[in-house]
């Protein structure tokens, strides 16, 4: 038998910022939360629908969210137990949830009249949970701001024209200014994610790491905070490679080697508040995706979208209650874990997280194994004890030297209060 040690653990490369908490936590809430809240049909809507700013105005002059507690939601957001939470400072339409001294297109100037974004980081922080900012690169609100293939006004000839007056370097540095504003005024700022780098079309240039100055905006947000951890959408890879609604089958490489990395997926199909949208996921299958990430040694980043009274919908809040329900008592094989030894073989339908620290192996079931299931090969000979993680109740087994099998019994029918029922294993 080989040591633990001697196996095969995969470590991501080292990040310049400090990923150490995010690799442990593993688990954050994403909110998309603006004006795109009022049309309620995708945050997108106004490159969707071609809406001019003068018409998308109404949704400024009606911006009015009286029933918005932060602590509701940060409440929320705790109990399914997630540790970080990433905001949306300001998204591509241009609109900010902060008092920026570099614009008047602010919550502080809507009939709400008032900051959004203080009381929210007060609010996740008092509750345990690191502040992250999404912020939109692109800009489809600012006068400077040029067009491209999916800006709102890409098919008007007559704004078009204008562009040759629109002057690109003064909206970026309106960017490196509210980046600053907010990394500052916020400090420390655990993560900053920005989205995204447009490409090119037949009649528009794209914009990326040359037109936002990338290594400029860098620079001067590791000298703010040289523990702060960036995203890759600057077009410049930093800390954290962030694949968008699609799981992964192993883990996420760049060039080979393999990284920090974070899924970010809605509950349903849109990130922003959408009210005829149905596609909503189920708490089993929300579950699956936080294991299957940690499985792979990444972190699930899971999106709500308020609506513009302020609220969570019921639809979310029923998901986030499923996931803590769950969580309160198998939240063990999701802190702290990663991707198993690559030499422990994984049964049919189960997912294996480790604990290397500890050196627990947490075998989670996706279809109940009814009576027993049966570990082969290196894992068998590691296990010396054995217990179900939501009770603590010891499953018992039987161990084959000669063939290197270990059969756990397994009760038949399945354990209360675990949808998705998880075997801690204490390796030696
Ligand atoms: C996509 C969407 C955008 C969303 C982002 C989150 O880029 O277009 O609206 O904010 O994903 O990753």
């Amino acid at each position: 038998m080989k040591k633990l040690e001697e196996l095969t653990l995969i470590k991501p490369a080292p990040t310049i910022g400090d990923s150490s908490w995010f690799r442990h936590d593993r688990f954050g809430m994403f909110i998309h939360w603006g004006l795109y809240a009022l049309p309620a049909r995708h945050e997108w809507v106004k490159s969707r629908e071609y809406i001019p700013t003068e018409v998308y105005d109404k949704y400024f002059r009606h911006f009015d969210p009286d029933l918005y507690d932060p602590k509701l939601w940060a409440d929320a957001a705790s109990y399914a137990g997630m540790k970080y939470f990433v905001i949306t400072t300001k998204h591509h339409e241009g609109f900010c949830l902060w008092d920026s001294a570099y614009t008047d297109y602010k919550s502080t100037n809507t009939p709400y009249g008032k900051d959004i974004l203080t009381p929210m980081v007060e609010a996740f922080r008092d509750r345990g949970l690191r502040t992250g900012f999404y912020h939109s690169i692109i800009d489809w609100h600012h006068p400077e701001y040029t067009v491209d293939r999916i800006h709102p006004m890409r098919s008007s000839e007559e704004y078009i024209a204008q562009d040759a007056k629109r002057d690109l370097n003064k909206y970026v540095d309106y960017l490196h200014n509210q980046t600053e504003e907010l990394l500052k005024r916020y400090d420390p700022v655990d993560v900053i994610w920005f989205d995204f780098s447009v490409s090119a079309n037949d009649r528009f240039p794209g914009k990326g790491r040359k037109e936002w100055r990338s290594e400029e905006l860098i620079a001067k947000i590791r000298a703010i905070n040289p523990k702060i951890l960036i995203d890759d959408r600057l077009q410049i890879d930093q800390d954290i490679k962030t694949p968008e609604q699609r799981m992964q089958n192993e883990w996420v490489k760049v060039n080979g080697v393999p990284v920090v990395w974070e899924g970010c997926h809605t509950f349903s199909g849109s990130w922003g508040y959408h009210r005829d949208e149905e596609t909503w996921k189920s708490v089993d299958q929300l579950l699956m995706m936080l294991i299957d990430s940690v499985s792979l040694g990444g972190n699930l980043l899971l999106n709500v979208g308020p609506t513009g009274r302020g609220e969570f919908d019921e639809r979310a809040y029923d998901r986030l209650r499923g996931i803590g329900d769950w969580m309160k008592r198998h939240s063990r094989s999701i802190y702290g874990c990663t991707q198993a030894p690559l030499e422990f073989e994984c049964p049919r339908d189960c997912r294996f997280t480790y604990n290397p620290e500890k050196k627990r192996l947490y075998l989670h079931m996706y279809t109940w194994p009814f009576g027993g299931v049966q570990l082969r090969g290196e894992v068998a000979e590691h296990v010396e004890y054995a217990q179900i993680l939501s009770d603590a109740s010891e499953v018992l087994y039987d161990y084959n030297d000669e063939n290197k099998t270990l059969n756990l019994k397994l009760p038949v029918k399945k354990p209360l209060n675990a949808q998705i029922p998880v075997v801690e294993l204490f390796l030696k």
